[in-house]
């Protein structure tokens, strides 16, 4: 099977200077590629995706959010709508992120205000399943009552259109559409806010303070919302279920005590004619600086609210289809649906980090880029980054710049961010995998001797607080080699668990680090990561063998929890696999994180033919692969197992990776809209779909790729700044 390559007849090639990227046409229906994306891959079954209206990396994204698996703002799950909102994360897990401020249109029963509902849980109806339609750029669906909305966005604003039928005012009752505005996010978050209206234009001004949704601290979000179409009619304030035209401000909403969380909002009511339906527009400008900004974003954006919609949705579109041109694919006998898989994957990755830029309260940036929603690198390093730096190296140079930006204002880089606040460390410190990325792949634009100062920083400097930075137990890690169990660190705090995973992490980010410092030419440094990478091998203990289901499978050999005093501790090598429990920061913390020893034993990406051997060479090595994935102990819907699909490579058999790539696509993921195995991560899950149906995956942070059959008959890649081009061919 070693001849695998003599009949994978594959070719890359690197052209000179000059083909200009392939025209993915604006007019030409059969020929846009747009048509293959699906935004509502993912919507549902926990795949948290955003399935709503953004530019690449907007800030700006609307969605109807809903009161089911809300993470991503809306799901296709079938359950009911709770308002329209324009800040939103994608496929994150835990805490649902953003929905500031959302918008919700109704008639009120006879048209009187205290028959209106003002609490989500009141308001909340459904969607028609059949009337949701998501495409890059655009969002619409119907509600139950009748009424539709549709949406597109700007990089900071949001264009709203409800659509009220004629309803009741056409049996000549009266009837006014109401638009409430609501001081709250997905989870209930905030922790005060305020609100004005101008009750001659129905101008709403808002502010709040709000929790980030994995992470420490809290933010602020500012509104300006315009609305046009209809006359106003009136406006005013709601509190919890009451509702009245004056007072049209509400200065300051605290949190509510304990349970009762305090609705409030504001609302304006519009003038319908007595015969026909009505079309109301809402332009939603955003902020994190402050109202007056959300108000300049949304006149900036979108100057025309009642007029602009279709332009800008075309240019929206428009900017989705440049941002894909780099990539083309002659698709063979490979389905539609596969093609949807790979286009779609492609364009989560450009979901999110968003770009921030000019919107980051906590420092001037000093015309350096900004970049939040990094949700979590400990997700992305493995395979968006490194797709984005092919797919668009300019974006990924700017998020780079941005992490380094961001050691510099706040001391570390981060390992998780969004809403402007530190999210917490899932593992290692794996922005240094990011930025080794980059310096192995060439990436432009990047200050190296900064980048360097952050890297050895990680290496060197333990923070006070290393649940939201850099790394926890770092004297052991130089003295005993190892990160042990229960370690005793009186430096600095964080989550004393994790000693496994953390301990094969940060030997890669010590990889990493003798990497740039190999670059760099600081050899000495370069000498004593690539030493300290080896720390692994401390965790290996030779004799451990797995028991499941009470037979032993025959493997020996196991990474174990090791006290301070080198005496071994013990968890049971599958526990935090699928076979045991679920384990993560706070929900049975464990020796490794949200995976098990099984799938970290894996994990040695710099030293594979060590770790072959240490196994007992190519043969035993392929057979506990085999096992693993067979098993179900390895676990498809998180990144810690995007490598062991290829890793097959290592021991001369890329013929097994070939196969083990085809048993998961498409049955893992697909084009439903349940078609991901787990959150996807930002785009985490999308680059592994993409990269894996070209037939390469990186191995991030080397200039390695495990090279596998395409599942297209050609994939070209222009490289969208010189113009380069590479083909894969099978
Ligand atoms: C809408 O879709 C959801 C999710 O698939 C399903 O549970 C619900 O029954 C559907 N509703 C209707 C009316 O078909
Ligand atoms: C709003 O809440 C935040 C977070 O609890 C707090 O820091 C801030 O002082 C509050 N604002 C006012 C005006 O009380
Ligand atoms: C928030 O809005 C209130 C009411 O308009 C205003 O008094 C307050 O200054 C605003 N706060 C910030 C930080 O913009
Ligand atoms: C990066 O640049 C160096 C020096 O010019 C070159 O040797 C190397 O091959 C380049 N790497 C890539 C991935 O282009
Ligand atoms: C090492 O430390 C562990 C935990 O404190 C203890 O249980 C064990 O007995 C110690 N081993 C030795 C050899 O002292
Ligand atoms: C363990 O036992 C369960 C229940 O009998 C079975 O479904 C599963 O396949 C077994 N797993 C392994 C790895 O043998
Ligand atoms: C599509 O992917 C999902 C998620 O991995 C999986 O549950 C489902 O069975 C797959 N569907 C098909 C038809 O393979």
């Amino acid at each position: 099977m070693r001849s695998y390559l003599s009949w994978l007849f594959l070719l890359w090639t690197v052209l000179a200077q000059g083909s200009p990227p392939p025209d993915h046409s604006d007019n030409d229906k059969d020929n846009d590629i747009l048509q293959f994306v699906d935004p509502l891959i993912g919507s549902t079954d926990g795949g948290n995706v955003f399935a709503g209206a953004s530019l690449p990396y907007g800030m700006a994204k609307a969605v109807a959010d809903v009161d089911g698996q809300n993470t991503g703002g809306f799901s296709t799950d079938g359950s009911k709508v709770t308002g329209f909102s324009a800040l939103h994360d994608s496929g994150t897990g835990g805490n649902p992120s953003l929905g500031n401020f959302p918008l919700f249109p109704q008639f009120c029963p006879e048209d009187r205000l205290d028959h209106c509902r003002f609490p989500k849980a009141n308001r909340a109806v459904h969607y028609r399943n059949d009337s949701v339609v998501a495409r890059p750029g655009y969002f619409a669906l119907g509600l139950e009552s009748g009424i539709n909305a549709e949406m597109t966005t700007t990089a900071h604003a949001a264009l709203f259109r409800f659509h009220f039928p004629a309803g009741p005012a056409a049996s000549g009752a009266a009837a006014s559409p109401m638009i409430l505005l609501d001081l709250t996010d997905l989870w209930d978050s905030r922790q005060n806010a305020s609100i004005d209206i101008d009750a001659a234009t129905g101008r709403i001004l808002a502010n709040g303070t709000f929790l980030p949704s994995f992470g420490a601290g809290t933010y602020k979000s500012y509104v300006c919302v315009d609305f046009a179409g209809a006359p106003i009619h009136d406006t005013g304030v709601w509190v919890n279920d009451g509702a009245d035209t004056e007072p049209k401000r509400l200065a300051f909403i605290p949190r509510g005590f304990n349970n009762f969380y305090l609705q409030a909002g504001g609302f304006v009511r519009f003038s319908q004619p007595p015969t026909g339906p009505v079309t109301v527009t809402a332009r939603v400008g955003v902020s994190y600086i402050s109202t007056q900004r959300a108000c300049d974003n949304a006149r900036r954006e979108i100057p025309h609210p009642l007029t602009d919609f279709n332009a800008i949705r075309r240019r929206a579109e428009h900017a989705w289809r440049r941002k894909l041109s780099p990539v083309s694919v002659v698709p063979g006998r490979a389905s539609r649906a596969l093609q949807t898989v790979f286009w779609s994957g492609l364009y989560r990755t450009m979901l999110a980090p968003q770009d921030l830029t000019g919107e980051n309260p906590l420092w001037d940036s000093e015309g350096e880029p900004y970049f939040d929603s990094f949700y979590c690198i400990w997700d992305s390093f493995r395979a968006q980054h490194p797709l984005l730096t092919i797919v668009d190296p300019e974006a990924q140079s700017r998020m780079v710049r941005s992490l380094l930006d961001t050691y510099r204002h706040e001391g570390w880089l981060p390992d998780c961010r969004m809403s402007h606040c530190k999210g917490w460390t899932q593992g290692g410190s794996n922005a240094d995998v990011v930025l080794a990325d980059a310096f192995v792949k060439n990436l432009t634009g990047i200050d190296w001797t900064l980048a360097y100062e952050a890297l050895v920083n990680d290496a060197e400097n333990e923070p006070l607080e290393w649940s939201t930075g850099g790394r926890g137990g770092l004297a052991s890690w130089k003295s005993r080699h190892y990160i042990p169990y229960r370690d005793f660190d009186p430096v600095g705090f964080g989550t004393n668990s994790r000693s496994i995973s953390r301990t094969v992490e940060y030997a890669y980010n010590d990889f990493c680090v003798a990497t740039v410092a190999r670059g760099l030419g600081h050899h000495a440094d370069a000498d004593k990561y690539l030493q300290r990478s080896a720390n692994w091998i401390n965790l290996f203990k030779a004799d451990q063998t797995s028991t499941i289901n009470g037979s032993d499978p025959g493997f020996v050999g196991f990474f174990q929890p090791r006290y301070r005093n080198g005496t071994w501790g013990y968890q049971d090598p599958i526990a935090c696999s699928a076979l045991a429990s679920w384990c993560s920061l706070t929900s049975n913390p464990s020796e490794t994180f949200e995976s098990s020893v099984w799938e970290y034993q894996f994990y040695v990406p710099h030293s594979m033919q060590t770790l072959i051997s240490t196994l007992g060479g190519d043969a035993p090595f392929t057979s506990r692969l085999d096992f693993f994935h067979d098993s179900g102990l390895a676990d498809l819907g998180n990144e810690p197992v995007f490598l062991t699909v290829f890793q097959y490579h290592y021991a001369g058999r890329p013929d097994l990776s070939a196969a083990r790539v085809r048993s998961y696509i498409p049955s893992r993921f697909n084009a439903s809209h349940g078609g991901l195995p787990g959150n996807d991560d930002s785009g985490a899950m999308g680059a592994f779909a993409f990269f894996a149906l070209v037939g390469l995956f990186p191995s991030a942070g080397q200039n390695v790729y495990l090279i596998t059959p395409p599942f297209f008959d050609e994939v070209r890649f222009v490289h969208p700044v010189t113009g380069k081009e590479e083909l894969d061919r099978a």
